[in-house]
């Protein structure tokens, strides 16, 4: 039944029924590592050049932006890809109209796909400070609600100290197709860690362990031309910042969890591929095509993070260590709380959270493959466990408890360079959702600002971002994956 309604939704006079309904036609995404072909804009309202500096280290040539002071908002020559505010300067409420008389005719010529990306200080002292802080982050909610054809806004609040070369992963990240299903999401970008890894490779593998080449990237091919500031590569023209370093990813053998391995090998990394071994066929064609290496490990067993170490020791050498860490394995068991017994709560927060967190103190011990100092732990939350939802009490607790734990632990491990991160998916096209009936999963779908639903390599992607050795001052946060869900974003 749920495949006839889907068929019939995708036909042709279906989706001309669709569309009558007010179901238009999803936007294409802009994905991968690019930038938009149009121009971008910058526009300073803070009296440092720290975003212009940033720029200038992604290679952006950003041009200045049309002011909405006349009767008329002027207007463009063309379509501009994106625009981005450095509004750190800001700290009374007369000072938004800053922001606005950018932002109108910038959001009237945004191209399909463009960018809004506000930045500001995160550390402000006195009440009217603080209120305009928050009001930044309801400014940019709202303009992403307000974007049409694929075009995203989001917010970066930049922490004391931090400098262009702390920043630029993130600005980079924003502005690519990379983050083409973050909307409407704001997070803190502070000086990197103590201890961070530096850009190049560092002895996680050793020398004679390099990762094979030709491994493919996923979404747009790595190296093609690049718009705004004509790089090749990413933004920052380093294709593959995980060169080097080897990378564990659990739940690795379909879904998500596939493409992050997929994603992070195409950036250089050695990726240990975890899965049941249930999954081990598939769980081996993977790390076989990637050139990584498949570990069959329930995340459960007493003693997964043991196994976990010693299988990078044992395949790169006593001195190996892991880089990073990706915690995606996961499973749901939905029932209204009044119809869930015993059973199907414990075995969701024993593989969703529980396994997470016995994991990490072994990984973290110093044992031989255990995690580097300079390290990467990334978890896997959800936006269940941010707004809740009906018939997942058990699912939300144990993805709430995941964006608990990075809060947690993120200070703790800072002194060792480690940073601990999660992403929160919305609705991503997988297995996992492909079990929802077919009109609950239309509805799901539907409810974001992107009108669609996301893909494994969109949250992929942002977890990469968290793993860039770039991104070392981004650290205990939680970053939405679900084109700005209206359900908990
Ligand atoms: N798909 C979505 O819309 C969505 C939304 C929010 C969060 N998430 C989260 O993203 C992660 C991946 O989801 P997905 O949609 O790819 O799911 P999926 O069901 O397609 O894949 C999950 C993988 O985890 C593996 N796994 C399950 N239990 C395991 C265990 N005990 N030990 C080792 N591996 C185990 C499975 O074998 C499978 O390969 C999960 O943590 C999920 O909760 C997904």
């Amino acid at each position: 039944m749920a495949g006839l309604l889907e068929r019939a939704f995708t036909s042709a006079p279906g989706r001309a029924v669709a569309s009558r309904l007010g179901l238009a036609e999803p936007p294409v995404l802009r994905r991968g590592p690019a930038l938009p072909d149009e121009p971008l804009v910058l526009a300073s309202l803070a009296g440092s050049t720290l975003v212009s500096d940033t720029l200038a280290l992604l290679g952006v040539r950003a041009g200045e932006p049309l002011l909405d002071d006349g009767p008329e908002p002027p207007a463009y020559p063309g379509r501009i890809g994106g625009i981005v505010v450095d509004a750190r300067d800001l700290r009374r409420i007369d000072q938004l109209e800053a922001l606005r008389a950018v932002l109108r005719p910038a959001l009237r010529a945004l191209a399909a796909s463009g960018r809004v990306v506000l930045v500001a200080d995160d550390d402000v002292d006195g009440l009217e400070a603080r209120a305009v802080r928050q009001a930044l982050d309801g400014i940019s909610r709202t303009v992403g609600k307000e974007l049409r054809r694929g075009a995203t806004c989001n917010l970066v609040f930049v922490a004391t100290g931090a400098s262009a070369s702390d920043l630029a992963s993130t600005l980079g990240f924003l502005l690519e197709g990379r983050s083409a299903f973050v909307d409407g999401q704001s997070w803190t970008v502070a000086p990197r860690l103590p201890l961070s890894p530096s850009p190049t490779p560092t002895p996680f593998l050793p020398p004679s362990a390099t990762p094979a080449a030709g491994i493919p990237a996923a979404g747009v091919a790595l190296g093609s031309e690049r718009g705004g500031g004509g790089r090749r590569g990413d933004a920052r023209g380093d294709a593959r910042p995980l060169a080097g370093r080897i990378v564990a990813v659990t739940g690795a053998a379909r879904g998500i969890g596939a493409q992050i391995a997929t994603v992070a090998a195409g950036q250089g990394a050695t990726v240990v591929c975890v899965d049941i071994p249930a999954a081990g066929e598939a769980l081996a064609a993977l790390a076989n095509g990637l050139h990584g290496t498949a570990l069959q490990l329930d995340v459960t067993a007493p003693d997964a993070g043991e196994r976990i170490a010693a299988h990078v020791a044992s395949r790169h050498g006593e001195t190996a260590r892991l880089y990073g860490i990706v915690h995606n394995a996961g499973i749901t068991r939905d029932k209204l709380l009044v119809n869930t017994d015993a059973q199907r709560w414990a075995q969701v927060l024993s593989v969703n959270l529980e396994a997470e967190l016995r994991i990490n103190p072994v990984l973290l011990d110093g044992r031989p493959g255990g995690l580097a100092d300079g390290g990467r732990i990334v978890g896997v939350a959800s936006t269940s466990g941010i707004a809740g939802n009906r018939g997942q009490a058990n699912y939300a607790a144990s993805k709430a408890g995941v964006a608990g734990l990075v809060r947690a632990l993120a200070p703790e491990l800072a002194p060792r360079g480690i940073t601990v991160n999660a992403v929160a998916p919305g609705f991503i096209e997988t297995d996992m959702t492909a079990r929802i009936p077919f009109v609950q999963r239309e509805v799901f779908r539907r409810t974001n600002s992107l009108s669609q639903g996301g893909l494994p390599v969109d949250v992929a992607e942002t977890i990469c971002y968290f793993l860039d050795p770039d991104s070392a001052g981004v650290t205990g946060q939680v970053v939405r994956v679900c084109g700005q869900n209206l359900v908990g974003a």
